[in-house]
């Protein structure tokens, strides 16, 4: 929650073990449900329940903030999932958005043969099939005839959104290199090998970044890029010694990448991409030109030139940071002798900012405790609850990350103050009722400018 926190100390990575526990949290808590549960779920595809929602905006929101809000050099679309299949044969993705595919002739188990090592995981089999391309891209078709015509892709990332409406929002928005367009929204893969809850799935929400830069600047921007990215995450609350910056490899580079860099996350099962950061060159606004036959350039007034911008991407997966939160903020502790699990979630992330409790369900503290719900619920995410006994209610707003708790007490009806209880230290403190917005809002600020 904050550099003083004690969870910045805690050992990195505790196994598998936490792995099952977060899934085990997630599912019981309301944040993650295996979806259409049922019929008996769909292979890795998840629902996201009440506080995964409330989850899940958050992430958004903050991502929105530091890309987009709090920067006056980037603007936002919402392009179509569906688009025209012409935009895939420019971007590469029909040639070369591939998996090589491979069979297991004993158990007929199909696999990525790039992430196995000549044996089929499930049986132990070397009798496997050749490897074959298989292109992740869903297809559909548009309309009611279904042949080679009406073919459609459900989109694969949200950045050719940004590519073939480049031209569009400079001139819209009278802008000029450098400058970004960001965009949030769903990506569809039909990954061969799905896995790890919501780390690998085949629908998953993206927030992607194209930044478009004069050529000579590329490679300072990109540099930026990286530090900005990877400074988020620590911002919201994910520990330094969890995190790095991976350069790739040449021979791992995508076809549209000069290099490429990913901010990694330390799973339970090893180091692993949380986002990436590549430097896209003119890459997709070059295809994208030759293949539509609109020029999409920049024209330089002062110095008389056209020219075609690089781009800078920060690409991450929303769903997948989702998870790395929840790993990253998992802890538990002793209070007054009591065993307690903690979700130490940075305020902005976790599902709901405060929860008010009346001390008793007793209708005499039920009106002032709903009043000051109502006031507090036009700043803040709220919870509300009055069943069961105060420390359970504690525990159950531990367990999901609620970092501060408002108690209203009989002492309340004659004082006109009430009891504020942090997460993280389980202190409480005395607030008037008056004061109790600021309060609250103070108390979470204070994170964020930290
Ligand atoms: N436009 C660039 C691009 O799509 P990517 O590295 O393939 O880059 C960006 O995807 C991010 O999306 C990844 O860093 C990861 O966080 C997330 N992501 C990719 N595939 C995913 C999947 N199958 N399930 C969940 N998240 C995924």
């Amino acid at each position: 929650m904050s550099e003083e926190s004690p969870k910045q100390d805690r050992a990195p990575t505790e196994g598998m073990g936490l792995f099952d526990t977060i899934v085990n949290l997630a599912k019981r808590r309301g944040f993650i449900f295996p979806s259409a549960e049922i019929y008996g779920g769909i292979r890795s595809t998840y629902d996201y329940g009440p506080l995964g929602a409330l989850m899940l905006r958050n992430v958004r929101d903050a991502w929105w903030r530091a890309v987009v809000r709090e920067r006056d050099d980037v603007v936002p679309i919402e392009a179509a999932i569906i688009t025209n299949p012409k935009v895939w044969e420019a971007s590469g993705h029909l040639e070369t958005f591939v998996d090589p595919l491979v069979d297991c002739r004993s158990c007929h188990e199909r696999w990525r043969a790039d992430q196995i090592d000549g044996a089929c995981p499930n049986c132990g089999s070397a009798d496997l099939t050749e490897a074959r391309p298989f292109n992740l891209m869903f297809k559909t078709f548009v309309g009611p005839v279904e042949d080679e015509s009406a073919v459609a892709y459900l989109r694969p990332e949200t950045a050719q959104g940004m590519f073939v409406n480049f031209l569009n929002v400079m001139t819209t928005m009278r802008r000029k290199p450098p400058f970004g367009i960001a965009q949030l929204g769903r990506g569809f893969r039909n990954e061969i090998t799905p896995g790890n809850f919501v780390f690998r799935t085949r629908e998953f929400e993206m927030m992607e970044m194209e930044y478009f830069v004069p050529p000579a600047e590329a490679a300072s921007w990109f540099e930026y890029w990286c530090t900005e990215r990877l400074d988020w995450y620590e911002r919201y609350g994910v520990p330094k010694v969890m995190l790095r910056l991976r350069q790739h490899e040449e021979s791992e580079l995508s076809h549209y990448s000069a290099g490429t860099a990913d901010v990694e996350f330390l799973y339970p099962w090893g180091w692993g991409e949380l986002e990436g950061i590549a430097n896209r060159t003119d890459f997709d606004l070059r295809s994208h030109s030759e293949h539509s036959g609109t020029k999409l350039e920049y024209f330089d007034q002062t110095s008389g030139e056209h020219y075609m911008p690089y781009v800078i991407e920060p690409a991450a997966g929303l769903t997948r940071t989702m998870m790395a939160m929840l790993l990253a903020a998992y802890d538990t502790d002793v209070v007054a002798g009591e065993d307690r699990t903690v979700l130490r979630l940075h305020p902005r992330i976790a599902p709901y900012s405060v929860a008010v409790l009346p001390l008793s369900k007793k209708e005499t503290l039920t009106p002032l405790a709903k009043k000051i719900l109502r006031t507090l619920q036009r700043r803040f995410v709220c919870d509300y609850d009055e069943t069961q006994a105060i420390g359970r209610r504690y525990r159950r707003q531990d367990e999901i990350g609620t970092p501060l708790c408002v108690t209203v007490d009989f002492d309340s009806l004659e004082d006109g103050a009430v009891t504020v209880r942090d997460r993280d230290s389980t202190e409480q403190v005395r607030v008037p009722i008056g004061q109790l917005p600021g309060t609250i809002a103070e108390r979470l600020e204070a994170e964020l400018d930290r």
